[in-house]
Order: C-alpha cells, then sequence, then structure tokens
C-alpha cells in the first residue's frame, strides 16, 4: 500500500503510476477530490488497483482524514512519498520577497512533509518494510546553486523554493537517522527538470523547452536514482523481485548509499561500478576471490571462476572442497573482485543450485567465457577447472548479495558501500 501526495499530474501521477505497476495498491493524494478520483479511475481503466483520498499538505483536518482512512481501509501503509511541492512563482527575487508566498512555499514543501509524514508513521510503522521518499530537487543542492560552471549560475536568485528544497534535504536526513534503526529507509530524489505544469512557468520566462516527460522524471530516472522507493516496496502482486522471475544486474537497485570517502570525494556512483562488475565476468583473467567461514571460525578464501546471471553470481566448488563445506554450514560469504574502476567486495549469501533450468544457462555462460562446462546431472563437469574447484563433477552456487563495497582504483577514486535489499 502507497500513498502519494500531489498524485493526481505530474510527477507525482507517473511515481503512483509506476508503483501500481509494480503490482502495489496505489493511494493518489489530491487536494481536489474530483482530480483525484478521475486519477485512481484512470489507473484503474489499466488494471491497477488505486483509489483516491484528498490530502492538502497544508491542511491538518485532511492529512488527519486521510491518515484514518489509511487506517480503517488498509491498517498499514508500506510506502509513502511525499510530492507535492509548489514554486511560488518564478522568479522571486530575494530582496523583492512577499513573506506570505514564502510561507505558503515552505508551508507545503516542508512542513507539509512533516505534516504527512508524523501523521502516517504509526501506519508505516505496522509494515515490515517501509519507505519515505521526499521529491526534492537539484536547485537544493548548495553545492550545484554556487558553481559558477553549473547552469543554476545563470537562473534568477528566488528566495523560496530552492531554499525550501534545501532545508527538505536536511529534513530527509534527520527523519532517516530517527527512523532507520525501525528499518524504515528515508530518501530525497531529485527527479530532474521535466515537462510538468510545474515548469511551464520557467519554459515561459526563458524560452527554454524542458523535454524530460513526467513519467521519466516520476518512474524510469525515478527507479534509477531513487531505488529506495521501489526496490524495496513490497512488491504485492508478483512484483520484481519475488519468486525466480527473470532479472538482470540493473534490476538489483541498491535501497541505501553510504559515502565512505575520508577525503571529501564524492560518493561512487552505483551504475559505474554495476556496469564494471558485470564487463569484468566471467572473463577468466578477472581476479575474484570467495571468502567463507569455517564452521571454527577462521576465514577462509579461494580464487573461483564467477559469471553474472539474472542478478546474482554463481560460481563452482567441488562437493569435497573447503569452501563447499563451508557454505553447506553457513551460506554467508564475500566475493571480492577487481574491476577496471574499482575493487568491489560483495557480501551476501551463496547457496547450491541444482535446478536445470538454472545450471543450463549457467554453463552456457561459462562456455562463453572460455571454460567449456557441461551440465551432468545436478552439477558441472569439463575436460578440467581450477586446482581449487577440486575433481569433478562440481556444484553450482548461487550469490545474492546484500551489500556492496567498491573501492576506486582510478580518478574520482572515492569508496562506497551499496546496501540492497
Ligand atoms: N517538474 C520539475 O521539473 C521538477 C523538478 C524537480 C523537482 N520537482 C518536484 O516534483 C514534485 C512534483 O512536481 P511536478 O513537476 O509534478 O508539479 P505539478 O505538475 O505542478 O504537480 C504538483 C502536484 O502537487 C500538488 N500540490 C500542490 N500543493 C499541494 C498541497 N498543498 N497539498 C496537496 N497537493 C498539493 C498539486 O496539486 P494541484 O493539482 O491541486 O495543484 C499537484 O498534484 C514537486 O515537489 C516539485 O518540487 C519537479
Amino acid at each position: 500500500m502507497a500513498l502519494v501526495t500531489g498524485a493526481n499530474k505530474g510527477i507525482g501521477r507517473a511515481v503512483a503510476e509506476g508503483l501500481a505497476a509494480r503490482g502495489m495498491t496505489v493511494l493518489i493524494g489530491a487536494r481536489d477530490p474530483r482530480q483525484g478520483e478521475d486519477t485512481a479511475a484512470a489507473l484503474r481503466a489499466d488494471g491497477y488497483d488505486a483509489r483516491a483520498v484528498v490530502v492538502d499538505v497544508t491542511s491538518p483536518a485532511t492529512v488527519t482524514a486521510a491518515a484514518h482512512t489509511v487506517t480503517t481501509t488498509a491498517g498499514r501503509l508500506d510506502v509513502l512519498v511525499n510530492n507535492a511541492g509548489i514554486s511560488g512563482g518564478t522568479p522571486h527575487l530575494p530582496d523583492e520577497a512577499d513573506l506570505d508566498v514564502v510561507r505558503q512555499v515552505f508551508d507545503t514543501n516542508l512542513f507539509g512533509v512533516i505534516r504527512v509524514t508524523n501523521a502516517m508513521l504509526p501506519l508505516l510503522r505496522r509494515s515490515s518494510s517501509a519507505r519515505i521518499v521526499n521529491i526534492s530537487s537539484g536547485t537544493s543542492s548548495m553545492t550545484a546553486m554556487t558553481d559558477p560552471d553549473h547552469y543554476f549560475a545563470g537562473m534568477e536568485a528566488s528566495v523560496a523554493y530552492p531554499a525550501s528544497k534545501t532545508a527538505l534535504n536536511m529534513l530527509t536526513v534527520q527523519y532517516a537517522k530517527r527512523l532507520r534503526p525501525e528499518g524504515i529507509l528515508v530518501n530525497a530524489a531529485a527527479p530532474g527538470a521535466c515537462a510538468t505544469d510545474f515548469t511551464v512557468p520557467y519554459t515561459r520566462a526563458t524560452g527554454r523547452t524542458v523535454t524530460r516527460t513526467a513519467a521519466q522524471g516520476g518512474a524510469d530516472e525515478f527507479t534509477r536514482r531513487a531505488p529506495s522507493t521501489f526496490a524495496t516496496a513490497p512488491p504485492a502482486r508478483g512484483g520484481p523481485g519475488r519468486g525466480r522471475q527473470a532479472r538482470t544486474m540493473t534490476d538489483r537497485e541498491p535501497v541505501e548509499a553510504r559515502n565512505l570517502d575520508i577525503y571529501g570525494g564524492g560518493e561512487l556512483a552505483w551504475e559505474t561500478v554495476r556496469d564494471a562488475l558485470v564487463a569484468a565476468l566471467p572473463k577468466m583473467e578477472t581476479p575474484v576471490f570467495l571468502g567463507t567461514a569455517r564452521p571454527d571460525g577462521r576465514p577462509h578464501a579461494a580464487g573461483v571462476g564467477a559469471q553474472w546471471y539474472e542478478g546474482d553470481l554463481y560460481c563452482t566448488s567441488g562437493p569435497g572442497t573447503r569452501k563447499s563445506g563451508d557454505l553447506a554450514a553457513n551460506p554467508a560469504c564475500t566475493f571480492s573482485i577487481r574491476t577496471p574502476v574499482a575493487d568491489v567486495v560483495l557480501e551476501g549469501d551463496a547457496r547450491r543450485v541444482t535446478d536445470p533450468a538454472v545450471l543450463e544457462p549457467v554453463a552456457a555462460g561459462y562456455r562463453e567465457g572460455g571454460w567449456p562446462a557441461q551440465v551432468d546431472g545436478d552439477a558441472l563437469t569439463a575436460p578440467f577447472s581450477a586446482q581449487s574447484a577440486g575433481p569433478p563433477p562440481w556444484h553450482v552456487f548461487r550469490f545474492t548479495f546484500h551489500t556492496v563495497v567498491a573501492v576506486g582504483i582510478t580518478e574520482p577514486f572515492g569508496a562506497t558501500r551499496w546496501r540492497f535489499a
């Protein structure tokens, strides 16, 4: 069950459609009941589960009533997207500030988020994997705004909107700190400039055209940049991540990223590291080390040949080897991989796979990589393998990672840790 505020149009509507397409029941938060119901009806006509709920984020009464509606209908909330926002008009020069307008912008973009979030928190706390995403803006970035080379430098100064979104970012951090111990992830996402009613005054004033659609800002781009919303939302009816549905590494989106750079550098891009990991395997020259724990707790490491299949890493190991024994007793392990851009350590669980529907494509992948593997019963054989694999047949292990740590080995260096649902 997801609630999106300001979902009757623009990016909010696109986010609602994206969540509905992933199998969630979506509550279309709208301050105008008719527009909310029109949007919900349009989603239902597309086969989705959507209902309208009146939410004016500046009105405590509607927010309380909306929380009551969710309580009586669903009893819990899994995803809250605080999307409703206003610009306060463009331009709105600081020295000509209309404080009533500034208050209105902050009441919507900042205080409204507190109002809605706190009203929905009891319902979010009833979810096993609650997520909150606050829709911020690139204009919230003090770095970009003060960078003379950034196109924001050429924009007119504006007193209300950018400051409200910068404050929203900090608010997001504070909620994230407070709620993380409870397992509720809180993130902010900037959808990029999108052609919505919101940007009409901007395009009129500047003569510029915004080409990105709300669907790209609210769905495609958004799922890529703010993965916590979608990747970790419970896939209510067979969405991605449930069962063994076909997926790729691009479906493995982090729910959390942490910049570990101790020299002030920025976060590494997950997409860059992911693409390097995909490109590096199953090349035999790529060093891959599997780290396991022996039953007595002592560590063990061995080089393995590994490859990706449907977003998981696969390797082989003889049944009598140390690592096979370790994994049978304790599937927790690490894979350490050197790629051209970063040294990467993946943490997760590796378990034996015997399903022929998986063994066949894994064997085919090895053959493409230069190792002539064939399926033999519930294992693989080949004329040769690494010494560390032991004699054939070799068991196949599927490794599903939950944490990735990358340390850059080329510019811009840096170090980042990502967690996955
Ligand atoms: N478009 C962009 O380029 C862009 C870029 C960065 C960030 N954003 C952010 O993305 C979010 C959505 O923007 P958008 O482009 O989709 O704008 P939009 O098309 O103007 O939609 C804004 C939505 O917010 C709703 N809203 C405004 N005040 C509200 C209130 N007091 N209570 C409840 N709902 C309210 C609007 O409802 P009504 O229809 O009733 O007015 C509408 O549904 C905003 O937070 C915005 O700051 C947009």
